[in-house]
């Protein structure tokens, strides 16, 4: 099959430029190439379409063509849109209409062979994917990555700030945007049945798609690179990752303490990922400190515990509640706290902490899908995770567990799944079995190809099969971006505020 990858935010370089420096180069991306990848393998035809841009500040995106040495049958292909200059995702919209997919139509009529079915990826992509559809008729699935409703619910928007937050975020085109890809996709993909349930759901969508209706949705989750995670994988920096560790160790932790288990922890210092639970679970659990020291893992900052470092506002304010619960609880010595950069050197960490029997705590509020618990348990390690999102469906089916679930609210019920697996060697043994098992047989990027490829198939050979009853006409602005068809904040207010209807 031909098959193309709408996403014209962010952009794609053989070197992965930006990738986590900026808010539009993180998991979309990595998930798109391993996607794309996977497929090249198989021997698909694959073109990834992102956004040209001539920008001295961005030169590795100048090309109209790219691709990854040693992959077969995946081109990187840029098209113009707008101005020169790199723009966020949120001032993309007009470029797209007016540019970017006459570009693309463009492209392939000179080529002469068109994809069979695009996949499309975010509002914007899948926005192009409504428009080329309604020009030249390929089918395209819609995959929302991250939806406008819960990024506005995140950001607690009230009618009183609406204005401000549209401006900026440009929430009204998004909306009606997103509204549009669900409606006319040929099928929308979510990573888990709660993403479809709790995301599709939101009023503001309501009319757009319908979340009881099958034909319109199918889950097909991401995957693990084994390249890096899998247990028997070796990094490049293997053996510097693991001097680096131990010296850390050797900082942070009192010297007959050195040689224990571990409880890796390894995100965001973000409120979210709830950090200080698990420090206080640790606190509160003697069993736990007798049997391990609690690690973090900490992205840029080294020695977060003692500085700040270039940790931002919210890091610094999660980093103070740590450092208040260590002191109180007189915690030194049996906590280390570091920085690793980079999938490789995390990888080759667990590897490391997983041969003296440690384990991985993810104890996050909430986790949409959970890809970190499941790439530390590729590398050996069992987790405890937060039952709440993508991890009681990855980790659990029916009473098989392939990890420990626990409510992140209650730092007992941490304390408990953390002892779980810390005082019983056989339990470690089992979790660590059947947690990486679980990952070979559902998680991995070939899985998600496949999973795609089939529904691919079945669109190309009827496209009408899975599509709603009723589509939703095409906004006139995203006919002819002027600022007089612009959606306007009565239609925003009556999408997102709407209530009851
Ligand atoms: O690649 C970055 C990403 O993962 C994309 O899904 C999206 O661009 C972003 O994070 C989240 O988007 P937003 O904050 O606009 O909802």
């Amino acid at each position: 099959m031909h098959i193309g990858f709408l996403n014209p935010q962010g952009n794609f370089d053989p070197a992965d430029s930006y990738w986590t420096e900026h808010p539009d180069f993180g998991g979309q991306l990595v998930y798109v190439k391993s996607v794309a990848m996977a497929m090249g393998e198989m021997g698909h035809s694959v073109d990834i379409l992102t956004r040209q841009i001539q920008d001295p500040e961005w030169p590795e995106f100048s090309q109209r063509f790219d691709s990854y040495p040693g992959v077969p049958n995946v081109r990187i292909v840029r098209f113009p849109a707008g101005p020169d200059a790199f723009l966020r995702k949120e001032l993309l919209w007009p470029h797209l209409v007016q540019d970017w997919v006459p570009n693309v139509i463009a492209f392939y009529a000179n080529e002469g062979g068109r994809p069979d079915a695009f996949t499309t990826h975010y509002g914007d992509g899948g926005l192009c994917g409504v428009l080329i559809e309604e020009d030249v008729g390929i089918p395209f699935t819609f995959t929302g990555h991250s939806l406008g409703a819960q990024k506005m619910d995140k950001l607690n928007v009230r009618p009183d700030d609406l204005e401000e937050m549209d401006d900026h975020f440009h929430f009204g085109r998004r909306l009606v945007a997103e509204r549009l890809s669900m409606n006319r996709s040929a099928v929308n993909v979510t990573s888990t049945r709660q993403e479809r349930f709790e995301q599709y759901s939101h009023r503001a969508y309501r009319g757009a798609v319908d979340v009881e209706d099958d034909r319109r949705f199918v889950v097909i989750p991401p995957g693990v690179n084994l390249d890096i995670f899998g247990a028997d994988a070796r990094a490049e920096n293997e053996t510097v990752t693991r001097e680096r560790v131990r010296d850390r160790l050797e900082r942070d932790l009192d010297e007959g303490r050195r040689g224990l288990p571990a409880v890796v922890a390894s995100s965001r210092l973000d409120p979210k990922k709830n950090h200080v639970g698990l420090v206080r679970a640790f606190a509160r659990s003697e069993e736990v400190q007798e049997r391990a020291n609690l690690v973090l893992i900490t992205g840029a900052l080294d020695d977060p515990l003692r500085e700040d470092g270039s940790a931002g506002g919210t890091e610094q304010e999660v980093l103070a509640e740590i450092r208040e619960v260590v002191e109180k609880r007189d915690l030194e010595g049996k906590i280390s706290a570091f920085g690793l950069q980079g999938q490789p050197a995390l990888a080759a960490a667990y590897r490391f902490l997983a041969e003296r029997g440690s384990i991985f705590a993810l104890t996050a509020h909430y986790e949409p899908f959970g890809l970190a618990p499941l790439e530390a348990v590729a590398a050996g390690l069992p987790v405890v995770v937060t039952q709440n999102g993508g991890p009681s469906e990855s980790l659990r089916e029916g009473d098989t567990e392939y990890g420990v679930l626990v409510d992140p609210a209650d730092p007992d019920d941490i304390a408990k799944g953390l002892e779980r697996l810390l005082s019983d060697e056989e339990a470690w043994e089992e979790f660590a079995r059947r947690g990486r098992q679980r990952v070979l047989d559902r998680y991995t990027w070939d899985r998600t190809a496949q999973s795609y490829l089939e529904v691919l198939r079945e669109i190309v050979v009827a496209p009408e099969a899975r599509r709603p009853e009723k589509l939703l006409p095409i906004h006139p602005y995203f006919r002819d971006p002027e600022p007089e068809n612009d959606v306007t904040l009565d239609e925003l207010s009556e999408l997102y505020f709407r209530s009851g209807r």
